[in-house]
């Protein structure tokens, strides 16, 4: 059966507006719904089964001709909004140019571009070297290996709420069972987690959170045997965890003083997410390497390892790459969306999203005695969701409100070790009207529950 989609093209000149014109999902959604289940593996799962047919600025347009505000912007990516004019012109002249040459046969430029635009953009004024690869799960795959080609040591420490990705590797540096590494084991040896901070469950300052962690990794690993430590600047899929101030700087210094490669995974709070083009510019972190993905080319495949030339560059010629690693249309949109984020001035976009939203959500927990925590930094944000008058996790309620915004035309996500954090993460080009509008469906969404 052939869907006739009502719009066909995207990008910034779509209506900037919320209109339901069917129930969510619309009979055109259920019947490729339909389709779906008979096609696609049951093991892929969607938060919201409605089928898109164009995005642009802070909208979502699906096949029934619903046009929805976009607070998820595909889990962090589209930050420069979808089909972004930069990225779009940049793709299509490199498409129509060449569409593969593989950079480890024969290179080309525009991976050579993109690595400079890393190793400029990325924290710490030191002599610095990029290799691409193509999703997040596969550059912190690789940010392990190098660190441990450097240090020739094995173990590995992560963070209780971390998230790395889903193949063997970092599903086992991933904290949460299910749904990410239930019955996928066994997973690879050497990896240890420790405490993340966490202000609103554990109370500690960041330096008292980070000797608690320091102690650990002393105690059961010891810092010789340590190559890397990996950590999320602010924990995403943990639930937007942002760790007490002096919690990084602290691990950074025993990671230098033990000759540790600390590993910042950049992956979902990078370029301008959280307001400054990295999260860890906000405490003033350098970390030896930096992994990126997701909103470093407007919604094409495309993740890098960055970091010290000396560390870089101990690995063998040949030791890292891949078929598509840096596609050359990946790299002519991460090019597009970097220039787009200058232009724009999109760190300074994110702040002011968070300049909006924040007061909105603190206020909103001070009316519900559901809201816990309010948390986040620029347009990256999240309530945890609690039983009122305790700390306990809440993911029913958590589901009932995301359902409750989706039924009203805003897509939200939920995050969390317990499932019980919204989070929020609008392109950085969304209109403030319609972020607005978004807030406005969220509050009623809390306050209905009572
Ligand atoms: C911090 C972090 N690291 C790694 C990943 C994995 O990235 P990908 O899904 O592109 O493999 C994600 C994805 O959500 C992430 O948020």
């Amino acid at each position: 059966m052939s869907i006739d989609f009502a719009v066909t093209t995207g990008g910034p000149t779509l209506p900037q507006e919320r209109r339901l014109v069917t129930a969510i999902p619309g009979p055109r959604s259920i019947e490729l719904q339909a389709r779906r289940t008979q096609a696609v593996s049951a093991g892929v799962a969607s938060v919201l089964p409605v089928f898109v047919v164009a995005g642009g600025g802070g909208v979502l347009i699906d096949v029934d001709g619903n046009s929805l505000i976009d607070m998820g912007s595909g889990i962090a990516v589209t930050s420069v909004g979808n089909a972004a004019p930069k990225v779009v012109e940049s793709v299509a002249r490199q498409a129509a140019e060449f569409t593969h040459a593989c950079f480890t046969v024969t290179p080309y430029e525009g991976y050579v571009a993109v690595c400079e635009a890393l190793n400029e953009l990325t924290p710490g004024d030191h002599v610095k070297r990029s290799a691409l690869f193509n999703s997040g799960a596969e550059a912190v795959e690789n940010a392990v290996k190098i660190a441990r080609a450097y240090t020739h040591r094995q173990a590995v420490v992560v963070f209780e709420h971390g998230y790395h990705g889903r193949t063997n590797l970092t599903m086992g540096m991933t904290a949460k069972n299910m749904p990410y590494k239930h019955s996928f084991g066994p997973f690879a040896p050497e990896i240890y987690r420790v405490p993340m901070s966490y202000p609103f469950h554990d109370g500690l300052s960041g330096a008292e959170a980070a000797a608690h962690a320091i102690s650990r990794i002393d105690k059961e690993v010891g810092a010789e045997n340590v190559a890397a430590i990996v950590v999320e600047p602010i924990a995403g899929e943990g639930g937007f965890v942002v760790p007490a101030e002096g919690f990084l700087p602290e691990l950074v210094e025993y990671a230098r003083a033990n000759g540790i490669v600390f590993v910042a995974d950049e992956i979902q709070t990078g370029f301008c997410r959280t307001g400054a083009w990295f999260a860890c510019n906000h405490e003033g972190v350098v970390p030896d390497l930096i992994t990126t993905a997701k909103g470093i080319a407007g919604g094409l495949p495309l993740a890098a390892v960055t970091g010290r030339a000396e560390i870089m560059d101990a690995v063998h010629a040949g030791g890292l790459g891949g078929t598509y690693a840096g596609n050359p249309v990946a790299c002519a949109a991460a090019l597009g969306a970097i220039a787009e984020m200058r232009a724009a001035g999109l760190d300074a976009a994110a702040r002011r999203i968070g300049e909006l939203m924040l007061p909105r959500l603190h206020a909103l927990a001070e009316r519900s005695g559901r809201i816990g925590d309010v948390r986040g930094r620029g347009a990256m944000t999240a309530v945890e969701i609690v039983v009122p008058g305790t700390k306990d996790p809440d993911p029913a309620t958590t589901a009932a409100v995301a359902g409750a915004c989706h039924a009203a035309g805003v897509v939200v996500l939920t995050a969390g070790t317990y499932g019980n954090v919204l989070r929020f993460l609008p392109p950085l080009t969304m209109p403030e009207h319609l972020l607005d509008e978004a807030m406005t469906v969220i509050e009623d969404a809390v306050t209905a529950l009572g």
